[in-house]
């Protein structure tokens, strides 16, 4: 389903969208690059779109967990993180499927 258009989210920025129930924070990492997790940090509710990104990851503003953006683990210690959805770009709109893939939490 559409969220958000393409031009509402320049590189290296990420927002908070709803797609179906879900709130899912959207990167846009690199030219046709883009991530979608589940916006809510697991530890204590942390904002993950207010994360820093670097290079695959992002970091919890809060207390520094940090997830990979393409699985959604934790990298410090590769266990589940938060959920991702497959993003798709087609005429300047971003679409998000708001079912959970399943390398997800
Ligand atoms: S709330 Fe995200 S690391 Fe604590």
């Amino acid at each position: 389903m559409t969220v958000a258009s393409a031009a509402q989210i320049p590189i290296g920025e990420a927002k908070v969208v709803v797609a179906g129930s879900q709130e899912i924070a959207l990167f846009h990492v690199g030219e046709d690059e883009w991530y979608a997790l589940e916006s809510t940090c697991p530890h204590q509710g942390g904002p993950l779109a207010e994360g820093w990104v670097h290079e695959k990851t992002v970091t919890c503003p809060w207390h520094a967990w940090c997830f990979s953006l393409e699985s959604g683990r934790l990298v410090m210690a590769d266990m589940e993180g938060v959920a991702t959805y497959d993003v798709r770009v087609r005429d300047g709109d971003v679409a998000v499927n708001p079912v959970p893939r399943a390398n997800g939490a």
